[in-house]
């Protein structure tokens, strides 16, 4: 698929994605989120590839929404395909990735943003980031996961005073809500984010991707949640990398993971 919303380079096992479309402060239109799925999908089944950090181009918006434009032709059933479209294709498939996904929130994550952002495994913002989900200032609501995914990571008094007034938040009270996990000056934003990755991909990726899982599993199938992880810790014992990582230890040296 050739791209024209996003730009995907791979440096240093690091895919990184950003959302290029700057002159509508990078809005998520139905072929952007074409693009961004099949990025996604690309880096997960890439062995270059050890996680992803998702940004967006220019110095004033991560992503501003879904885009507004394409609102007004959809009907019911329209609603519903765009949503189950997206959800399924992009944000459901982010979440439950077998690599690390880190949003590095560079200004507004508004809407359809803040809903990729919440998608991803860790978010970090800039000092001067605006995040919100002003969908019934439309007559809406979000679409793409935020009423469950903002509910769970901030709680439901909080989620619901964001959804009902619309109102954005600053970087510092994200911070404060759990809903990010560090500000920094923007011109860190991107170092931050390399430094968490880079001490990810010195870990074991099949642990790390089982730990995804589990993790995944609190919220997604909360009763079933700890048979997950029997399960996942389980599997770790048949890789080569549970047995590197206990001789390493034993024999007081670095490991030497090789994601098998
Ligand atoms: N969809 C489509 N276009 C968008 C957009 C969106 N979600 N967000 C911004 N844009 C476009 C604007 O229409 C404008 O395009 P134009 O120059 O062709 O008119 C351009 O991006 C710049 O935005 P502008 O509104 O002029 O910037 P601003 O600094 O005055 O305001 C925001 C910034 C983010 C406050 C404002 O753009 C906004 O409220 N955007 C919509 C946010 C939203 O409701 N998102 C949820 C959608 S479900």
């Amino acid at each position: 698929m050739p791209l024209q919303n996003i730009l995907v380079e791979i440096r240093s096992r690091i895919c990184y994605i950003i959302i290029n479309r700057e002159s509508k402060l990078n809005a998520l239109n139905f072929s952007t989120l074409a693009e961004l799925g099949e990025a996604i999908k690309q880096a997960f089944l890439n062995t270059d590839v050890g996680g992803i950090i998702i940004t967006g181009a220019g110095p004033k918006a991560f992503v501003a929404g879904a885009d507004i434009a394409e609102f007004a032709p959809l009907d019911t059933d329209g609603g519903r395909k765009m949503a189950e479209t997206a959800q399924h294709n992009v944000f459901d498939v982010i979440e439950h990735g077998n690599k690390p996904v880190i949003a590095a929130i560079n200004g507004f994550a508004l809407g359809g943003g803040l809903e990729l952002a919440m998608a991803c495994h860790i978010r970090l913002a800039s000092a001067n980031a605006k995040l919100g989900l002003p969908e019934v200032t439309l007559g809406l609501i979000p679409g793409y996961g935020g009423t469950q995914r903002l509910t769970r990571l901030v709680g439901k008094g909080r989620a619901l005073e964001m959804i009902l007034t619309a109102d954005m938040i600053t970087a510092e009270q994200a911070l404060q809500f759990g809903l990010v996990n560090h500000v920094v000056k923007p011109d860190a934003l991107l170092p931050k984010a390399e430094e968490i990755m880079n001490k990810i991909l010195t870990r074991a990726p099949l642990a790390v991707a089982s730990a995804i899982k589990a993790v995944n599993a609190a919220i997604t199938d909360a009763e079933k949640g700890f048979d997950v992880e029997i399960n996942e810790f389980a599997a770790c014992f048949a890789t080569d990398d549970t047995r590197e990582g206990i001789a390493a230890f034993t024999e007081k040296r670095k490991p030497d993971f090789k994601g098998k």
